[in-house]
């Protein structure tokens, strides 16, 4: 057989084989295969942290069923405390044990500390993020520092916490008050809805100065776009999005979450650019409310020229406060009353810490919530065993690096299971039970310092919002359990719904019945 014999053979069989879809199929497959391994190939020789295999195409999504932190803490059980997932074309590093946690929020923050379109949030940075011009989904840069800066300097201080308590303590007597009328009924309260109305109210009025949640509220165009937009934003936010994990699904957008993100981002703009053109006039007419009158966008409108603040940037802010500042304050909320109906005891314990502090003649102060240890335990316990964000938003590292002796290549996604660290027998002595007890004499504190318990996150990138949380969901349990006695449910149901928050999937209804005096409660029910 001659040269010319063969080359026709191979002709005719590539013929024959080319005009089976099968074929094709295979080869597709198999180059797809052959790309997807070629990341792989530059790292041998590397020790790569060990983790479940990883395909073609989709990574390793056939191994994260049910709700991903308890499929991420199963698989690391197997796999260990620094694990390698794929996810679609992304390498995830997932974090599961306190020291490895320590050495990437502490030692190596300083290169773990990006976030950005780089990480599987590709469409969220860019619609969510407005182009990562907010904080949850900037890179590490100048322009996240001077955002996370004026966080702490202009709108998280102290001083300017305690000039806006008395917005909380206004929002929380609507609170109370509706919980009366509830039980003036002898009708349960369905709380999410109420716990997400505080929230919200308090978020909007710190930032903006309205309003939107309340009988009272009067129906405007305004008030219904910021309803239904926020309906949209919160059904949408954390959804896995295949076009962003799978490169060839990229211009299909098969779900649609492009597209509804493109919309939201487009709604925002026009929400908020509004607001701040209100404030901005009012600036320009010399109406300016005085120093700790301010609300967020005057002062972020004060240090526009000076931080070289754009719009957009106001915007993407606002837009990550109420993401970042409601929800998961309403939802550690529900997961404080959960507890107390299972556990009356405890309830009372925490009302006679109360009664012994305050009487029964006033309401609960902000001040006071310094000096209630045991509710302070029971809030630690909450974030403990309900972490409501019970995985932290994804970081990268621009650069190789290294994390528990492995080597981790560069632009990886890295997560940090703290839900995991909070439930590790490890740490915590019979972690799923519920026992505030366990932090009474302990100095155990949730601001990052203690890394088997990290529900704000810790270092660069930790939660910039830690004490306007953690007073929201202190001050409002003391005012609750000092205000009414919720009817005990030992067998309310705690079934876990994650879709960034970590949920009830059964939304909790709660008997009050009121326990002070009529005067001490404001009348208000707004
Ligand atoms: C119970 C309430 C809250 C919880 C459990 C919570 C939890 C978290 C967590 C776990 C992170 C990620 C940290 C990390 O990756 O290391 C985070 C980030 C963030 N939080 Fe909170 N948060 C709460 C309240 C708030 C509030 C009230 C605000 C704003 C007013 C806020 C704004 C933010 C922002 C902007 C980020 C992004 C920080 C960055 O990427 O640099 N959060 N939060």
């Amino acid at each position: 057989m001659d040269i010319v014999d063969i080359g026709q053979r191979l002709g005719s069989v590539a013929f024959e084989l080319s005009s089976q879809p099968r074929v094709w199929l295979a080869f597709l497959f198999a180059a797809a295969a052959w790309l997807m391994s070629m990341p792989y190939l530059r790292f041998v020789g590397k020790k790569l942290p060990p983790g479940p295999p990883v395909w073609p195409v989709l990574g390793s999504l056939a191994y994260l069923g049910g709700e991903l932190h308890h499929a991420l803490w199963g698989l690391s059980k197997k796999y260990g405390d620094v694990m390698r997932v794929g996810l679609g074309q992304y390498t995830l590093i997932v974090v599961s044990s306190a020291d490895i946690a320590e050495e990437l929020m502490r030692k190596r923050d300083s290169e773990f500390c990006h976030r950005s379109g780089r990480t599987i949030q590709r469409s969220a940075a860019k619609y969510v993020g407005f182009d990562s011009m907010d904080i949850a989904f900037s890179e590490y840069n100048p322009h996240l520092r001077m955002l996370r800066k004026l966080c702490t300097s202009e709108l998280f201080t102290l001083s300017r916490l305690h000039a806006s308590a008395k917005v909380r303590t206004g929002e929380l007597e609507v609170l109370l008050g509706n919980f009366r009328k509830y039980s003036e009924k002898g009708e349960a309260i369905e709380v999410r809805e109420y716990f997400h109305s505080l929230t919200m109210n308090i978020m909007c009025l710190m930032m903006f100065g309205k309003r939107y949640y309340g009988e009272d509220v009067p129906v405007t165009a305004e008030l219904n776009n910021f309803k239904s937009l926020i309906i949209d934003v919160f059904d949408n936010v954390g959804r896995l999005n295949l076009a962003d994990l799978v490169w060839c699904m990229r211009p299909f957008d098969l779900q649609g979450i492009n597209k509804k993100w493109k919309q939201i981002r487009g709604r925002c703009e026009k929400l908020f650019g509004l607001i701040i053109e209100e404030h901005r006039l009012r600036r320009i007419e010399g109406k300016t409310l005085k120093d700790d009158k301010d609300d967020f966008v005057d002062v972020l409108l004060s240090c526009q020229a000076s931080d070289n603040l754009s719009d957009k940037a106001i915007i993407a802010l606002l837009s990550n406060m109420v993401l970042g500042g409601t929800d998961t304050t309403a939802t550690t909320l529900e997961w404080c009353m959960v507890e107390i109906v299972r556990n009356p005891l405890m309830m009372q314990r925490m009302q006679e810490e109360v009664d012994a502090l305050v009487g029964k003649e006033r309401g609960v102060e902000e001040a006071d919530v310094a000096q209630l240890p045991y509710l302070t335990a029971f809030v630690k316990e909450i974030f403990r065993l309900h972490t409501p964000v019970p995985i932290t938003l994804p970081r990268l590292n621009e650069s190789a690096s290294s994390l528990g002796g492995f080597y981790i290549p560069p632009e990886c996604t890295i997560f940090v299971n703290t839900y995991a660290m909070a439930h590790d027998e490890r740490y915590w002595d019979r972690p799923l039970e519920f026992n505030p007890d366990r932090f009474l004499g302990s100095n155990i504190n949730l601001v990052g310092n203690d890394f088997q318990l990290v529900p704000f996150g810790s270092g660069r990138r930790k939660c910039v919002g830690i004490a306007l949380g953690m007073t929201m969901v202190q001050r409002t349990l003391a005012a609750l359990v000092h205000s009414f006695d919720f009817a005990p449910q030992p067998q309310a149901s705690i079934s876990e719904s994650y879709l960034l928050v970590l949920r009830n999937s059964i939304p909790l209804k709660v008997e009050a019945t009121p326990r002070l005096p009529a005067h001490v409660y404001h009348t208000t029910t707004l």
